[in-house]
């Protein structure tokens, strides 16, 4: 896509996003948060960590769409013990009310959207859960995704806008997932384009994929805060490579799944995630971290 762009491509290569130039947050520590109310600021803070403005995101809303996909056929097993080391939870209402205890400390990301499975088009769904079960949730923030140049573009697009109104009413957040249709480029032209879309809507936070060359383009032309999808399954060094290169790029944190608890060793691996979000740690040493946490737990068997 876009064939806008292609049309005007001489223009598009003209594009300057200003990438060392950091764009100011006043009075907030998150970008284009300033001008919130102090509850959406406060469910913000829960979910980024006010010291470095970053997130560790645990995604496990696959099922919505695929079923009990690898590593989630038993939620109540695989979640749990991931929970201490992540920072937020993003999932659905029927996974966090079967699986997930309510003494939990972890703040909600609440998916929203339904309508679609794997097995039809992805990109024709509504929302399906009312912002009074979002606050019965104590949710911190509500999502949907956005099939920017998909089949139903549109609709994807007007569920973004009724959670940001909904949202909106009661100070809590709207998360904006750039889904990528099967014939979408996943490239910084194209992830621009639609995270700059969602963040013009009004989501208060954007979920996109990391690519390469741009991506830094990418974070630069979206004024809210971007957290990157880990996307399928890769080798453990591979993933932390790709967070770094994200966060080494601007982007807030990771909303990872796959890469996560289909990872040898999740607990691990969370672990190492987290080493790279908030502890800028560099891939390789996160890679040590991970194999030595993996050798303890095996040795003591938990
Ligand atoms: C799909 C989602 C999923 O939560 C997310 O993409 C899954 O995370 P991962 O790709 O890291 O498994 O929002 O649109």
């Amino acid at each position: 896509m876009p064939d806008v762009e292609k049309k005007e491509s001489k223009e598009a290569d003209k594009k300057d996003f200003h990438v060392s130039v950091p764009m100011e947050t006043p009075g907030f520590f998150l970008r284009g948060s300033a001008h919130l109310d102090w509850g959406m600021k406060n469910r913000l803070s829960r979910i980024f960590n006010p010291k470095d403005g970053r997130t560790v995101m645990l995604a496990f809303d696959h099922g919505y769409i695929m079923g009990p996909t690898s590593g989630l056929e038993r939620m109540d097993l695989a979640i749990p013990p991931l929970i201490p080391h992540v920072d937020c939870l993003m999932c659905t209402r029927g996974a966090i009310r079967s699986c997930i205890a309510p003494d939990t400390n972890k703040p909600l990301v609440l998916r929203c959207s339904t309508g679609a499975t794997v097995l039809k088009e992805l990109s024709n769904e509504v929302i399906g859960v009312t912002i009074e079960d979002a606050i019965r949730l104590n949710a911190s923030a509500v999502t949907a995704q956005a099939y920017v140049g998909g089949p139903f573009e549109k609709e994807s697009l007007a569920n973004i806008g009724y959670l940001v109104n909904e949202g909106c009413k009661y100070g809590i957040a709207t998360l904006g997932v750039t889904a990528v249709g099967r014939e979408m480029v996943r490239d910084s032209r194209y992830l621009g384009l639609a995270c700059r879309v969602v963040a013009e809507l009004g989501v208060h936070f954007v979920k996109t994929y990391y690519c390469e060359p741009g991506f830094d383009d990418v974070v630069a032309g979206c004024p809210v805060p971007v957290v990157i999808a880990g996307g399928k399954k890769l080798p453990e060094l591979d993933a932390l490579n790709m967070a770094y290169k994200a966060i080494s790029q601007g982007a807030a944190g990771v909303d990872m799944g796959r890469n996560i608890f289909n990872a040898d060793d999740p607990v691990a691996m969370a672990q190492a995630v987290r080493a790279i979000v908030h502890d800028n740690e560099k891939p390789q040493k996160a890679f040590d971290l991970y194999n030595s946490l993996k050798g303890k737990r095996a040795k003591s068997g938990k």
